[in-house]
């Protein structure tokens, strides 16, 4: 295939799409499969959402293309739930701008931003689309990496003076993927103050802003003092709502860098179908919200016990998470994070995420997603507890 682009030849395979490959050869083999791999909610959508779809997709006039900059009712809600959860103000104008899920609006910031040439600041391990956008708009990254001796936040202290001024965009992600980390107001407050020595953007990923346990509740980068000046926060119903499959999320903060998005947006999709939007609003206003994500917290709760407590009887050091639903551990000496990965599919059919496909950083590492039911959880780390033996 030599007529494919530079840029797609150097692309590497996504990671989840080459981890559901290995599940489906797998259970084509007859392996009674349990994947913990790609972090995808098994439970269903919340009826209630469910229910304003199904009006709402009846509804002719929700047919026709949507508005460019979104519906007025979901920027609105969006507003709403900054106001009610997190106490920020924002313009449903100016301030908030739909997205088909987060991940489009984290892959298409970096074009309205970088230049060839130009550097963004990108947490290693992470969540791959950092880079991929990054070098989709001719950009290079510059991986800050994310350390258990530093808790798993970036030393903006050791990122290289040269690349911090060459700097468009730093990215963050708190609650962490893959780590489970979470930040306290008092780093935000400094990546507000390096954003504003160096004059980047912060762009923080708060995909998992809801999914946190015993009684921590993670603040948005908007909270913090001149956050709004700063940084743009990127926010989706997939994991607080199991709707991953429903492609919906938002951007929201600095009105110059919402309106760039919007602005790159509208030259290349069309939105998001309104009925979509509407279950959205659904979601966010609803009273039935905070009953149900409560829920889903304990649900997951549960789900991190069960697998911290069978990981500590196999001999391994591991703090339960406070954020995500993600367990990320350090692999048994002598494997590389693949290698042990491969070893667990091939022993038991437990299938995991190795760390090395979040960076370099990543090596040395693998990650547990919470996302099957208790008794499958259970089975799935009864079988690594017998694959695996700490001398
Ligand atoms: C993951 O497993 O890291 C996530 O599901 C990826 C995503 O949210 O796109």
């Amino acid at each position: 295939m030599d007529r494919l682009s530079e840029r797609i030849r150097k692309l590497p395979r996504y990671l989840f799409a080459e981890i559901d490959k290995k599940v489906k050869a797998a259970r084509q083999k007859g392996v009674d499969v349990i994947s913990l791999g790609i972090g995808d909610p098994d439970s269903p959508t919340p009826d209630f959402i469910v229910k304003r779809m199904q009006e709402e997709v009846a509804r002719a006039v929700n047919h026709n293309y949507p508005p460019d900059e979104g519906l007025a009712e979901f920027r609105e809600a969006v507003a709403a739930y900054y106001r009610r959860r997190h106490g920020v103000d924002l313009d449903p104008q100016r301030e908030v701008v739909p997205l088909i899920g987060s991940k489009e609006g984290i892959a298409h910031i970096a074009f309205c931003f970088t230049d060839p040439g130009d550097v963004n600041l990108v947490p290693d391990p992470g969540y791959p689309v950092y880079s991929i956008g990054t070098l989709f708009a001719g950009g290079m990254p510059q991986l800050m990496p994310l350390l258990r001796e530093n808790a798993f936040l970036p030393n903006l202290d050791n990122i290289p003076v040269e690349s911090a001024r060459l700097a468009k965009l730093m990215f963050l992600n708190y609650p962490n993927n893959p780590t489970g980390a979470v930040a306290s107001r008092q780093f935000f407050a400094e990546a507000v103050d390096f954003a504003r020595q160096y004059n980047l953007i912060i762009c923080h990923d708060a995909a998992y802003s809801e999914i946190a346990f015993d009684d921590y509740r993670p603040i948005s980068f908007l909270e913090v003092e001149g956050g709004k000046d700063v940084a743009i926060e990127f926010g989706s119903l997939s994991k607080t709502f199991n709707m991953t499959g429903w492609r919906l999320g938002y951007a929201v903060g600095n009105s110059m860098a919402v309106e760039a998005l919007y602005r790159f947006k509208t030259n290349i999709d069309s939105g998001v179908f309104k009925a979509i939007q509407y279950a959205g609003v659904e979601a966010l206003t609803n009273p039935r919200m905070e009953p149900f994500v409560s829920g889903l917290r304990d649900l997951y709760q549960r789900r991190r016990d069960i697998a911290v407590q069978a990981l500590q009887e196999a001999g391994w050091q591991i703090e339960p998470p406070r954020g995500t639903f993600y367990l990320w551990a350090p692999v048994p000496d002598g494997y590389t994070s693949a290698g042990f990965v491969g070893y667990i599919l091939e022993q038991t059919g437990v299938v995991l995420t190795p760390g090395r496909g979040f960076g370099k950083y990543g090596e040395g590492y693998f990650r547990i997603a919470l996302t099957v039911g208790e008794e499958r959880l259970q089975e799935a780390m009864e079988r690594i507890k017998n694959a695996v033996r700490f001398s």
